[in-house]
């Protein structure tokens, strides 16, 4: 297909999902479709009891050679959450889950062995000898897919609590053997307890706040508290020029050894759980944490290294890879789902502003919306053959960089869905003031 066809076709759906008659099924063909051709090309069901998509769709299926954990692990836990996010969009609009997209996520929450991953990810309990080199982020985000996979079973017939039982002991877990005073606070990133990230704590935070609003027990909410204050306090992991956070601190000796990247999904999966405190402790400390972090990112405010936090070009760097973050050489497979990943949990701080109708939530609400479309008006025009989008949204780049992934893939699904969300909410909004 030409480009210029697939401009054509995409103004097509713009017209249809702006006009005056509203279906609000048809806002979400953009990514229910994206949706199904990920699932027919990348998904390989049930490896060794973990649900696993393949690195591009011409490779095979398999993990190790010894049937043990491959690399990118941690994906396979996390990018199950692309498409339970659409699924909780879909819902909370009592919009109609298209057939092929329901089989799909059935499919998805039937294919988790638990029993064989809980061998994996609580291996033997507290010794810390990890036969499968798994980090301890790795298993948070596993377990906050769990928590998703159980709202979703929830809300069809609650036939097992066995996603928020594991998902509760990873966090229990993690607490007792990863959790200490050493640099202040919080938690480590591996077994060899040698360095405190942010993402590790992040995740931690994340899923205490799903595990609080399952069970409401204030236990969980304490402790999300704990992580984050010590993430915007002692630990400097925060910084205030822009409010974003640094990759993490070594431990050694006084901690002043850190590392200062900043990765795009270190600056949101943390979102969820500040704005949870803030609403629950009444203190808007967190919340002005997300929100001035947003701002940042949506209005250009970080022109460090041409702020990369963007999916489209900007400035003068005209051959920027999208998914890129930092050296040159970094279009690994691992970093391709960081800027979806932030989109996710971006979506949150967007359900946020449209609950809470105070001028500061509303002008965020407005710098998400365009944000997100402005990346979407870039990136959708670009789809690869079979409805796949490469590492490079920009033509004149060398061939390595075309590499085509499910990462790649995914991460525009994440795009494409909060983008689908963000017109179906405004044309209910136009309906219900068509209505008054
Ligand atoms: C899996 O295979 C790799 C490479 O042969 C080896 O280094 C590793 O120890 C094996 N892991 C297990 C758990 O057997
Ligand atoms: C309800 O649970 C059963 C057993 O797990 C399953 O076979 C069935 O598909 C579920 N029904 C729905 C509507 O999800
Ligand atoms: C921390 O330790 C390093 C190396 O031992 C030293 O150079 C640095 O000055 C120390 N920083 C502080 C704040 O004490
Ligand atoms: C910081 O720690 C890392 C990992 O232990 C080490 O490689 C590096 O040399 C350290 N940097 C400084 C300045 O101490």
């Amino acid at each position: 297909m030409t480009n210029q066809l697939k401009i054509i076709i995409f103004s097509l759906l713009f017209i249809i999902s702006s006009g005056e008659i509203i279906n609000n099924q048809r806002d979400f063909m953009v990514s229910t479709h994206l949706s199904d051709s990920i699932f027919q090309n990348y998904y390989c069901g049930n490896i060794d009891g973990f649900p696993h998509f393949k690195l591009t769709y011409h490779s095979q299926c398999f993990y190790g050679a010894n049937h043990t954990m491959d690399r990118e692990f941690w994906n396979d836990g996390t990018s199950p959450s692309t498409f339970f996010y659409l699924y909780n969009y879909l819902d909370m609009l009592n919009l109609e889950i298209p057939q092929n997209f329901y089989q799909d996520i059935l499919k998805l929450t039937q294919d988790w062995n638990l029993k064989r991953m809980r061998d994996i990810l609580l291996w033997d309990k507290l010794k810390l000898d990890d036969p499968y080199g798994v980090g301890i982020d790795d298993r948070l985000w596993y377990a906050i897919s769990f928590m998703q996979v159980q709202n979703i079973i929830d809300r069809q017939n609650k036939t097992t609590q066995d996603f928020f039982d594991l998902a509760n002991e990873i966090f229990g877990w993690v607490g007792k053997a990863f959790e200490n005073n050493i640099c202040g606070g919080g938690v480590f990133w591996d077994c060899d307890k040698n360095y405190k990230n942010a993402i590790t704590n992040h995740l931690y935070i994340d899923l205490g706040t799903y595990l609080f609003e399952y069970t409401q027990d204030v236990k969980y909410i304490q402790k999300v508290k704990t992580i984050a204050d010590w993430e915007i306090g002692v630990s400097e992991m925060l910084d205030t020029n822009d409010y974003l956070f640094i990759d993490g601190i070594y431990n050694n000796k006084n901690c002043s050894n850190k590392t200062y990247d900043k990765w795009t999904y270190n600056q949101g999966v943390y979102m969820k759980g500040y704005l949870a405190l803030s609403d629950f402790y009444n203190d808007p400390k967190y919340k002005e944490v997300v929100f001035k972090s947003v701002e940042t990112i949506t209005q250009n405010k970080n022109h460090f290294n041409h702020n990369r936090l963007q999916f489209y070009p900007y400035l003068a760097d005209k051959h920027f890879v999208i998914l890129k973050e930092y050296e040159n050489n970094d279009q690994g497979e691992t970093r391709a789902t960081f800027k979806g990943i932030y989109m996710r949990y971006l979506g949150s701080v967007y359900l946020y502003t449209i609950k809470d109708s105070s001028q500061e939530s509303q002008k965020i609400k407005q710098y998400i919306e365009k944000y997100v479309t402005d990346n979407f008006n870039y990136v959708f025009p670009l789809a690869n053959k079979r409805n796949s989008y490469p590492f490079i949204w920009n033509h004149q780049t060398p061939k390595i960089l075309q590499a085509i992934t499910a990462g790649t893939t995914t991460t525009v699904l994440d795009l494409f869905t909060l983008y689908d969300f963000i017109v179906a909410v405004n044309s209910n909004q136009q309906q219900n003031k068509m209505q008054q």
